[in-house]
């Protein structure tokens, strides 16, 4: 099936990226292949590494991005690894390195990868199902309540943490939780609804998947080696959408900015605008950030 995942801040990302330069870029998260596409498109001088836990997801770039042929190499991997992806795919310098973080429509849309507290579905939550043996539901079953109750509080920013954590700690002992509308109810009976009309059980759901697919660490790791990837004049965007993602990039590129060998190009970050957010409801929440290493010659 095509990918209905809409990428989101398309301008910005190719205005810092600037792909019409051509060479090789890598896009770290390709999901649906949305912006791949336009990189690709920019220049037929354009190379691309395509990089994607999700094995599906994978499968539907490759789809989407066939007309390239082979400029374009797959890996199916965790952005965590990008150094040695960028060593095997044997492309030179990096001209440019996209990381549209979180997970896509595509996955969020699917009842049995278990990401919707809005579907019914197995609490599964991993994106990559060949490698990650741990599931949502797995991890539920197996943490003590202080774990589950720090899991809400720092990766959920849940206000009711210890009420969650506790409410699923009694519920084990009725059985394990295996279906997200399991959970989903169990947060709805357990805390107050959103006064912004968000459902209550978003940051639980947040917290969860952040925790089963160690998320910040892979955002960590790839913001420690992605900046040294670059060629001079090389440009990494990132798109974060939530303020842990975003907290990571904003201290990575500004320190990487103090040492003076790169340039924090958007200090502030992009958003996207108000007619984007309209015709994309996801956009709401992303911001760009972006880093350029300096060309030769311009490093103080
Ligand atoms: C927001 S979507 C990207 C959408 C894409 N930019 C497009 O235009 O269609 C995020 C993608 O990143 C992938 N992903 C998330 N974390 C990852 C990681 N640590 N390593 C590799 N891929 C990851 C997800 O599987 C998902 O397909």
């Amino acid at each position: 099936m095509p990918s209905r995942h809409q990428p989101v801040l398309m301008d910005p990302v190719l205005d810092a990226l600037q792909p019409r330069r051509g060479g090789f870029f890598v896009d770290a998260t390709v999901g649906g292949g949305g912006h791949a596409h336009a990189v690709l498109s920019a220049s037929s001088d354009v190379r691309l590494l395509a990089i994607d836990r999700d094995a599906q997801a994978l499968e539907r770039a490759r789809q989407r991005l066939e007309e390239f042929g082979d400029r374009v190499q797959f890996a199916h991997a965790p952005f965590s690894a990008i150094e040695s992806l960028v060593e095997e795919a044997g492309l030179g310098p990096v001209a440019g390195i996209l990381a549209d973080f979180g997970v896509s429509s595509d996955q969020i849309d699917d009842r049995d990868r278990g990401f919707s507290f809005q579907q019914d579905g197995p609490l599964d939550m991993r994106m990559d199902r060949t490698l990650q043996k741990t599931s949502a539901a797995v991890l539920l079953a197996n943490a003590s309540e202080d774990e589950i109750e720090k899991w809400l509080r720092v990766y959920g920013e849940e206000r009711f943490s210890r009420r969650v954590a506790n409410a699923i700690i009694k519920q084990r002992r009725f059985g394990p939780l295996l279906r997200t509308s399991q959970l989903a109810d169990l947060v709805a009976r357990t805390i107050p609804g959103g006064r912004s009309g968000h459902n209550p059980a978003t940051r639980t759901f947040q917290a969860l998947r952040i925790a089963v697919n160690r998320e910040l660490d892979e955002i960590d790791a790839f913001l420690h080696a992605a900046p040294r990837l670059l060629a001079p004049g090389g440009r990494l965007a990132v798109i974060s959408f939530h303020s842990l993602e975003d907290r990571l990039a904003k201290h990575s590129f500004r320190n990487e900015a103090r040492g003076g060998e790169f340039e924090n190009l958007i200090p502030r970050g992009t958003v996207a605008t108000q007619s984007e957010m309209r015709a994309n409801p996801r956009s709401r929440s992303a911001r760009l950030r972006a880093l350029e290493r300096s060309s030769v010659g311009d490093a103080n």
